[in-house]
């Protein structure tokens, strides 16, 4: 069984989770969705996509690769991770971000939480993580029982 881990990440957060991810699944690929060409899909019998939040918002690679792709991700086993600072607010962010038909259809679709360094963030990043999640310090939530949680969920 091929899989693969296609991912946005802005600094860095969301990549290490899809690391993490890969790393407990065996034969799998990482794909940074910023990098160049997607590996064809058919090559894959499960696929996994991952976004950071950004106020609210996925990234916008991301929406769009699903909404092109969302008859041949139906036909796969798959399964979504967000990354983000609020997991309360999961279930909404997963509402928000993706159609219903395409949450339905997902083996899993998980907040896997996140980290922000503010030394990494430029001036316009930090005013809006103020602004969206009233947060200004250093914070890492990510949390390892979520990413075996999305693991278990695509070897079912
Ligand atoms: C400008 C900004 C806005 C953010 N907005 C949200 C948000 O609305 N909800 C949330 O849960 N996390 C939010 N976060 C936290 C990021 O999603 C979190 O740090 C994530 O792990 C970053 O992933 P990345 O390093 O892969 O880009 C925000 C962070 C920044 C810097």
């Amino acid at each position: 069984m091929k899989t693969l881990i296609i991912y946005a990440s802005k600094y860095g957060a969301t990549a290490e989770i899809a690391k993490r991810i890969g790393d407990k699944i065996n034969g799998s690929s990482l794909y940074d969705i910023k990098g160049g060409n997607c590996p064809p899909l058919d090559g894959f019998d499960n696929i996994i996509i991952g976004s950071p939040l950004y106020v609210g918002n996925v990234r916008k690679e991301i929406k769009e690769f699903i909404a092109k792709n969302e008859s041949i991700l139906k036909g796969k086993k798959f399964a979504l991770f967000l990354s983000g600072c609020e997991p309360n607010k999961g279930a909404e962010y997963f509402k928000n971000n993706f159609p219903e038909g395409v949450l339905q259809a997902a083996k899993a679709a998980v907040f896997v939480g996140g980290l922000y360094d503010p030394k990494k963030s430029g001036f316009l990043d930090k005013l809006l993580l103020k602004i969206a999640a009233k947060k200004s310090d250093y914070f890492e939530n990510i949390d390892g029982s979520k990413i075996d949680k999305l693991v278990e969920a695509m070897g079912s």
